[in-house]
């Protein structure tokens, strides 16, 4: 073994360039293992050569002055070469597979369901015979929420882990999940499943031992004697969960320290300034990887790296280690895609793709939180503005990243777009925000919505909404007044959030439920594992009669499956919606009226969306300022066939409808 070269010196640059000292390291390693270096396992020999300069440098940035930087990196290149080793040869083919293809995740031709495998049909075993219902809505691409193990209870819907590699009894074993994944690769489907990064279980190994007063095991965590510390990091940061968990320290009594614990006070906060943590849940990564997952959905990316005296969010080395993540991953299992669940500040987001030499080489993917949440508010307003002045901040996602578009998922809606873009629309944040929090809590006088604020906090007043779609679309209360004209409409408006962010770009991720209009359930309230938290009203428990209920023509079951399995279909069929880069904001010439192009070569596509409760006129001008003007327009929605007429006449769209215009 030569020894390791001198801890980094260089900059940013030399990180991508040749460096003979790792390769003679890397031959080293390789040298102890059964690779092939120059026949079937070239393609991976290159990779390391290629990328474990880059590694070195990341590595360096967070390890250089931590006593066992040095040997550990040793293991780290190990533990690379050793997942390599364990892939399977038709994961290997999987993997050139997707090379070939590139950035096989901007298709067109994904849609996915993010479902709790318990509440969705009990448990993993009754998964496989669930596809064909996926396969019916067009969904070829599923999240499990978490479903290792966590202790009942003190779960966080699965977000505390105590054993990252045994699947929960709840939901079945590891053969259940490799069996439902086997059945989802021949269906030519798609996983998704989670890395809980930032923190585990109070009940995992490592916790338990530095409760025991393990000193090893006490470094994989933020354990202080006294209120010194914690104080002053307190004194930064911000509470997560301010009502259930107000704090981020929590007292131990067994081993008398005050632990991090920035979500709740059962999951304790992984200490990612030991390089030992960071090889271990690498390690975890992989084991992921060679489960067959597709897309790794790394959950609360933001909060991996603190330092006292800041927010101990999106900080600069929290960024190095996802880009150092990314180079492993890139090198040993590169088929598996990272989406980085930062649900932050729009600017911020758009840094979990990379920045400078790192574009486009840190997550692969980020939820589009920002602009979720500007469709809420714009169905709360009818008035397009705000959405409108956060397009350019949005817009900045490189070439290369996808985004994850949604409408609900199992967390909260929070407002967090910047204040400047709602005061860009000549309002006032803190009004605006009450306004919006107030209307889909169902306070607001008229407010068709019932939902509920989640982590308010009393010092901020910050709060976040919590609330199923078709609950905050109006269809709870329509229902409970037996309201025919208000049940059309809350399906109008489901139809029509879902319809915005299927065409806006990136892959769109159902929550289940939603496409068979769930209301809030409230059975929650009656477990005290879950009642402190009320963003379980919108994971429901499934009812296989409802759901059934899809093939009656008529019933709203049926109404809203369909017109999602068609908004699927057509995303499918329309190349433009792939995503290239290729989005365009329409000038808004109705105020009620969201629009965009996206555009393929010549062919065009015109999403106008009527987020107002009067019919809305939208001048003909608005399809003739980008390239040739169209004669026609086909709306692939409606079904109907458009002449361009002058800039004085109108396409008329009807309250909470949509037309998919396609330029002919
Ligand atoms: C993520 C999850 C959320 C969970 C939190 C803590 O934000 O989406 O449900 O509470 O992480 O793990």
């Amino acid at each position: 073994m030569p020894g390791l070269p001198l801890f980094w010196r260089g900059n940013e640059g030399e990180a991508i360039m040749y460096n003979p000292q790792i390769h003679k390291l890397i031959n080293a390693c390789l040298q102890k293992k059964d690779i092939d270096i120059a026949g079937k396992d070239n393609l991976f020999y290159t990779r390391m050569v290629a990328n474990t300069t880059a590694i070195y440098y990341l590595y360096n940035q967070l390890y250089q002055h931590h006593p066992h930087g040095k040997p550990l990196f040793i293991v780290l290149i190990d533990t690379i070469i050793d997942a390599y080793i364990k892939r399977t040869t038709a994961q290997k083919e999987l993997d050139n597979d997707k090379e070939i293809q590139g950035n096989w995740f901007l298709s067109n031709d994904i849609a996915g369901m993010s479902l709790y495998v318990d509440r969705f049909c009990g448990d993993l075993k009754s998964m496989p015979e669930k596809l064909a219902y996926f396969k019916k809505l067009g969904v070829n691409f599923l999240h499990l929420m978490p479903v290792m193990q966590s202790p009942e209870g003190e779960s966080d819907g699965g977000y505390a882990v105590s054993d990252f590699r045994k699947v929960d009894e709840r939901f079945g074993t590891m053969a259940d999940l490799k069996k439902l994944q086997q059945q989802m690769k021949k269906e030519k489907m798609y996983l998704m499943i989670d890395i809980v990064l930032n923190h585990t279980s109070h009940y995992h190994e490592w916790a338990k031992k530095a409760k025991a007063g393990d000193k090893k095991y006490q470094d994989y965590f933020y354990m202080f004697p006294d209120r010194n510390l914690p104080d002053q990091y307190d004194a930064a940061m911000p509470e997560i969960f301010p009502e259930s968990s107000p704090g981020n320290f929590t007292w131990n009594e067994e081993c008398r320290q005050w632990v991090m614990t920035v979500f709740h006070s059962y999951q304790w906060d992984l200490n990612y300034t030991n390089p030992a943590v960071f090889v271990d849940m690498l390690d975890n990564i992989f084991f992921y990887a060679n489960l067959g997952v597709d897309i790794l959905r790394i959950d609360a990316p933001a909060f991996v790296w603190k330092q006292v005296g800041t927010t101990c969010q999106n900080l600069p080395l929290a960024h190095t280690l996802l880009r150092l993540i990314k180079q492993c991953v890139q090198v040993a299992t590169p088929g598996m895609a990272l989406l980085g669940e930062a649900i932050v500040a729009p600017k911020e987001i758009m840094k979990y793709f990379g920045t400078g030499l790192y574009t486009s080489r840190e997550c692969d993917f980020a939820y589009n939180a920002t602009h979720m949440a500007l469709q809420w508010d714009v169905l709360a307003t009818g008035d397009t503005k705000v959405m409108l002045a956060a397009q350019h901040e949005i817009l900045q996602k490189p070439f290369g990243t996808t985004w994850i578009t949604y409408t609900r998922c199992h967390d909260d809606i929070g407002l967090g777009y910047d204040d400047y873009m709602i005061q860009h629309a000549g309002y006032n944040p803190y009004h605006h925000r009450k306004f919006i929090k107030d209307y889909y809590s169902g306070v607001a006088e008229g407010s068709p919505a019932i939902g509920a604020l989640f982590s308010v906090n009393p010092k901020t007043q910050d709060a976040r909404i919590s609330g199923s779609l078709a609950s905050l679309c109006g269809l709870e209360k329509a229902l409970n007044e037996n309201n025919t004209p208000a049940i059309e409409l809350s399906i109008k408006k489901i139809l029509l959030m879902q319809a915005h962010s299927f065409f806006i770009g990136g892959v769109p991720m159902l929550f289940y439920g939603d496409e068979c209009g769930y209301t809030n359930d409230y059975s929650y309230l009656q477990d005290p594992g879950k009642s402190y938290d009320n963003r379980w009203m919108h994971r429901p428990i499934i009812s296989w009669d409802k759901n059934n209920r899809i093939d009656e023509a008529g019933t709203i079951e049926a109404t809203i499956f369909s017109g999602t399995q068609k908004l699927i279909a057509l995303r499918k069929q329309l190349p433009m919606v792939a995503d290239h880069k290729n989005l365009t904001w329409l000038s808004p010439f109705n105020v009620h009226v969201a629009g965009y192009l996206r555009t393929l070569d010549d062919a065009k596509l015109y999403c106008v969306f009527n987020f107002g409760k009067e019919t809305a006129y939208l001048s003909y001008a608005a399809f003739k300022q980008h390239g040739p003007t169209a004669h026609e327009l086909y709306d692939h929605w409606n079904d109907k066939t458009y002449t361009v007429g002058f800039d004085n006449e109108h396409l008329i769209l009807e309250p909470y409808g949509f037309c998919l215009l396609e330029q002919r």
